[in-house]
């Protein structure tokens, strides 16, 4: 049984952040061994509440958390209109504020003390909010970029938006984020899971009865996954999930090499990814590798959220 994977969360919880937090610590082939909160879904203090809370909710206030960046690299923080995850950012299911707080540092320091110590190439970072705080952890501490496995990004998207007709929400709000860290993170592979694949990672109202009679923390998740606005063809997609279920089980997704450019410029294009596969023998690779994320098993996926929330 190989040892589990030391694993970063940055997150904008967030309904389907709350999905994915929650199978991350159930699952044995990682050790979840810091959380960082960014503006996204909420503001900067509602998603620092929010990360706080879940993990006193799920029995693990041992994870250190740490809040990031209060707005996106260039410009001030937007909150959108009737968010799908609500005003508190879960659907308006109240969590008790539990004793433990976050640390003082900021998000990208945390980060740099646990990859401080951490061999080469050996932590993984999932990142299921705006790339903010990764970007500002790159641009500060490139010297323990080779600390870093992979950086699995839930973002972008090669069809539809979900927040413009263009752009998927997590890169929307920070492109130039985006941009800078779809360019360079020092070595560490890059997977990205987009639209493409998670609308596709629904759960139905019978998986919510299946988590409501599993167990008393299953029945809370069914209770944000039910109050979450984001409802396509009777099944809410669970993006963050799809993205933090490719880093324990990589086998749910399949995935292509790959080229993303980010519109940076004002406009109705900005926040798009343009994403240019690599494998296609007319186009030369035009930038740095990234494997994106083109197919999903669902049924797969839904095996893994309900083997997964446990207790
Ligand atoms: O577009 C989906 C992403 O935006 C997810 O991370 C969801 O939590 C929202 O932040
Ligand atoms: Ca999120």
């Amino acid at each position: 049984m190989p040892r589990p994977r030391p694993l970063i969360i940055d997150t904008d919880p967030g309904i389907d952040d709350a999905l994915a937090i929650a199978m991350a610590l159930a699952s044995s082939e990682v050790r979840v061994v810091g959380l960082t909160s960014v503006a996204g879904n909420s503001p900067l203090d509602v998603t620092t509440a929010n990360a706080v809370a879940l993990l006193a909710a799920f029995d693990r206030s041992d994870v250190p958390v740490a809040a990031g960046a209060a707005h996106p690299l260039a410009g001030t923080y937007e909150r959108v209109k009737d968010s799908p995850h609500g005003d508190n950012g879960l659907g308006g299911i109240e969590l008790e504020a539990p004793g433990l707080q976050r640390r003082s540092m900021h998000a990208m320091d945390l980060i740099a003390d646990i990859l401080r110590d951490a061999e080469p190439r050996s932590v993984d970072i999932a990142a299921l909010g705006p790339l903010t705080n990764i970007a500002m952890f790159l641009a500060k501490h490139p010297d323990l970029a080779d600390r870093i496995a992979h950086i699995t990004v839930m973002g972008g998207g090669t069809g539809p938006g979900n927040i413009t007709d263009h752009a998927e929400f997590n890169i929307w709000h920070d492109p130039e984020a985006a941009a800078l860290v779809f360019a360079d993170t020092g070595g560490a592979e890059i997977v990205v899971v987009g639209l493409d694949v998670t609308r596709r990672a629904t759960l139905d109202a019978d998986d919510l009865e299946c988590l409501r009679r599993k167990s008393p923390r299953g029945a809370l998740l069914a209770r944000m996954i039910n109050a979450y606005g984001d409802l396509h063809e009777g099944g809410w997609p669970m993006h963050d999930a799809l993205a933090l279920a490719s880093i324990v089980h990589p086998p749910v997704i399949s995935t292509r090499p790959a080229s993303i450019e980010v519109v940076t410029a004002a406009g109705k294009h900005r926040g798009q990814t343009l994403v240019q596969f690599t494998d296609e023998a007319r186009s030369p690779s035009s930038g740095r590798q990234i494997q994106f994320a083109t197919d999903v098993d669902v049924p797969l996926f839904r095996d893994l959220v309900h083997t997964k929330v446990t207790c």
